[in-house]
């Protein structure tokens, strides 16, 4: 490590502060509601895992396990991973802590930092934050059409509005190894058209060839076979329920047979939501079916389905929209000389304790100085505090978006700032 990065973040991790933590506050704040809404609970696993949860799950042959994860060995010798997604850890504790025997869906939301070491560029970090659903037990189509549903509600009560939802079904244990068969007949002839990376997946997990961005594997996959014509009869029912579905919920979405999700634990439903402003990133959330998941940790046989939303994606669109409002404070007290500085301190104190956002100036600074202060804050309203103030009981406001001003006494302070935080809601 080079002296001048000893003392930085590491490469691909990013601090978060003003103004961007107002968004990401924003963002995580309405997930909660609406996924509240939905009946999910909050759920919070550990950061860090046996590195068999994730091998176990996502899969020993896909690229998070074979290149991205940050495994070492700890003090007591055991494999140690930083989660690399949430689904793998929120299946390992419905197993081990038995949840499976609480009443079905169970359902759970969780946000949290992932750790991916990829090749950092716009929109993919090493440590990212994920906002992610998980509900088990449930193998209806409606509560895909529910997830999807929620996940969208969800996106558009942000205000993003240009976002493509692409779904598609992989099939089950019964129908996917037919489909592989045929992806293995197809590709056996072009293997030499493919890339190194998906010559590899040919031998390993044909399927990943389908959304390799290599232009040449983009060229050999032209007339490849559709997942979607070999489903069986149930997986086809499963996903022709779930399309009407959406349809019935208004949901506009594009199916995507060459959709393959780059972990191993699907079955059935997949879905990714993409937005045209991201740049080569731009998948904002992603998710799907998981029906084998809780039998692979040696749960009892359980379905369930999921996604996650990568936050950092959906800030950089928030910030392109400029929709987002930072907020202020509510009131900035100047004072001038020693006994106002008492006063506003005590007058910040009391309004403060009724959850106002409440900024002081330095009574020793000139009045304008102050001023000037509380407008770089962008202050709502300034009450100017000195010695004629405290001799009659009453205070001078001003409002700094209008420079309207005036007089209020001090006990009625608090009523006066009601009124204008209700005033600026209408
Ligand atoms: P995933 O597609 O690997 O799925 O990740 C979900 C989302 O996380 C992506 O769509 C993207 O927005 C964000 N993301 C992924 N990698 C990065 C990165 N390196 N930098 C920034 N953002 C990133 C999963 O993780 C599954 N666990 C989703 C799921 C939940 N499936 C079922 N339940």
């Amino acid at each position: 490590m080079s002296p001048s990065e000893r003392f930085k973040a590491l490469k691909g991790m990013k601090d978060i502060f003003a103004p961007d933590i107002f968004v990401w506050q924003k963002v995580e704040s309405l997930a909660r509601k609406i996924f509240s809404s939905y009946g999910f609970q909050e759920i919070r696993p550990p950061i860090a895992e046996s590195t068999s949860v994730f091998t176990r799950s996502i899969g020993e042959n896909t690229d998070i396990v074979e290149k991205e994860m940050y495994t070492f060995e700890d003090k007591g010798g055991r494999s140690v991973s930083l989660r690399p997604e949430g689904t793998a850890s929120i299946a390992r504790c419905y197993v081990e802590n038995h949840l499976y025997n609480l009443p079905s869906p169970q359902k759970f939301y969780y946000t949290g930092p992932m750790f991916r070491y990829e090749r950092p560029q716009a929109g993919r970090l090493r440590q990212f934050y994920q906002i992610g659903a998980e509900a088990f037990g449930s193998q209806l189509p409606e509560t895909d059409a529910e997830v999807l549903s929620m996940l969208r509600h969800f996106l558009t009560g942000l205000g993003l509005k240009t976002l493509h939802f692409q779904v598609n079904s992989i099939g089950d244990e019964k129908c996917r190894p037919v489909f592989r068969q045929a992806l293995l007949d197809f590709f056996g002839g072009r293997l030499d058209d493919l890339c190194d990376d998906c010559k590899r997946r040919y031998r390993i997990n044909p399927l990943r060839i389908l959304d390799c961005k290599v232009p040449r594997c983009i060229e050999a996959r032209k007339g490849a076979p559709k997942v979607t014509d070999y489903l069986c009869s149930e997986c086809r029912a499963h996903f022709d329920r779930f399309l009407e579905l959406l349809g019935l919920l208004e949901i506009p979405h594009t199916v995507n047979p060459d959709m393959v999700r780059g972990l191993d634990y699907y079955t059935r439903t997949t879905f990714e939501v993409t937005s045209e402003n991201l740049g080569a990133q731009n998948a904002v959330a992603a998710g799907g079916r998981y029906d084998r998941l809780v039998k692979e940790f040696q749960g009892p046989q359980t379905p369930a389905i999921g996604f996650a939303v990568g936050i950092e994606r959906i800030v950089e669109l928030l910030k392109l929209t400029g929709e987002h409002m930072l907020p202020t404070p509510d009131a900035f007290i100047a004072s001038m000389g020693q006994r106002a500085g008492n006063e506003g301190l005590r007058m910040a104190d009391r309004l403060r304790q009724g959850g106002l956002w409440i900024e002081t100036g330095d009574y020793a600074s000139s009045l304008k100085s102050q001023m000037r202060k509380a407008d770089r804050l962008s202050a709502r309203c300034v009450f100017i505090l000195g010695d004629d103030e405290l001799t009659t009981g009453r205070v001078k406001w001003k409002k700094l978006a209008d420079s309207s001003q005036g007089e209020v006494a001090l006990s009625g302070v608090p009523d006066f700032l009601l009124g204008l935080s209700r005033k600026s809601q209408e």
